[in-house]
């Protein structure tokens, strides 16, 4: 057996011998974050993989994000170490409940958030992460906007573009829909002095109440550049630990004891590694499908 400093070695020998780049989002364990290439939220990761030139691209997260990341590189070998890591939100919609909503209003653009399948992003209209949300709603024509899944994203999208009505899908994030409001007025109550801030997956009553609202990376970048030197952070707990490096002297508090998302956290060194050294765990998507998506995914970088 090896020790994890073999591993991390072994991980590094693989990586420079294949040409291989490890993208790691910003839930992972802190272990995959320090050996990563780049570590980001999912914009930020889409964008670097267009320009990595390396011939393997590694995604250490969930299933979406390699899926999309296959569909924008279908040249290069994507690998997602752990196959059950998926986003449960991203299953809270298919293909026939959107052709459902979609006749229910029709004529209306569907904007999907990037947690979502490839089938699903095919018959979108456009697709937006958390960092550009507002942004890509508010470049589409016309007063109305489908929006999927998540119905926690869709009202804070429908509240910063007031001349624009947002009419969401009913899905949400199994992680961040459980803080509760009552949880923030305690965190005021204990830390006055601190500044709370939000993923927009959270329920609208904890965004209320935050003091900044942001994908993970904004929320990472905000932290930084604060004068503040104590912050709540309303997001998954593994952003804590770039939070932490970066900022030795800030203090940082977990908003809810809930925010952990497990699917985030299954994949380990040792699952990188075997992924790496047996170049398994690929991801494939059908081409019909990746043609119809990659319209969506190529709209959504152009605007950002
Ligand atoms: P970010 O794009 O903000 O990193 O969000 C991804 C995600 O899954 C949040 O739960
Ligand atoms: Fe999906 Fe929520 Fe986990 Fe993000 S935190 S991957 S939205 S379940």
């Amino acid at each position: 057996d090896m020790t994890e400093k073999e591993m991390i070695q072994e991980i590094q020998r693989l990586k420079k011998k294949k040409n291989a780049v490890i993208l790691a989002h910003n839930y992972q364990i802190p272990e995959i974050q320090e050996i990563a290439d780049i570590v980001g939220d999912y914009l930020k990761l889409s964008q670097e993989a267009v320009k990595t030139n390396g011939d393997i691209i590694l995604l250490s997260g969930v299933h979406f994000m390699a899926e999309s990341i296959k569909m924008l590189l279908p040249n290069k070998k994507v690998l997602l170490p752990v196959y059950d890591a998926g986003c449960p939100m991203a299953e809270m919609i298919d293909v026939e409940k959107l052709k459902d909503f979609k006749s229910q209003y029709p004529n209306i653009p569907v904007v999907c958030y990037v947690n979502s399948s490839a089938e699903v992003k095919a018959e979108s209209d456009i697709c937006c992460t958390s960092s550009n949300a507002v942004k890509i709603v508010k470049s589409l024509p016309g007063e109305k906007v489908l929006f999927i899944p998540d119905k926690n994203l869709g009202d804070y999208i429908d509240k910063k573009i007031p001349e624009k009505q947002v009419i969401s899908w009913e899905g949400f994030c199994i992680t961040h829909h459980r803080v509760r409001e009552g949880e923030v007025d305690l965190v005021r109550l204990r830390h006055p002095e601190a500044l709370i801030l939000a993923h927009p997956e959270c329920p609208p009553e904890v965004v209320a109440k935050a003091d900044f609202v942001g994908s993970t990376s904004e929320i990472i970048k905000f932290a930084g550049e604060s004068n503040n030197n104590s912050f709540i952070i309303g997001t998954e707990m593994g952003v804590l630990h770039q939070l932490r490096k970066n900022n030795p002297n800030k203090k940082f508090h977990l908003l809810s004891p809930a925010l952990i998302c497990f699917n985030m956290k299954k994949t380990t060194l040792r699952d990188i590694y075997l992924a790496l050294l047996n170049e398994e765990k690929e991801i494939f998507v059908e081409e019909g499908i990746r043609r119809k998506a990659l319209k969506s995914l190529e709209g959504m970088l152009e605007i950002s």
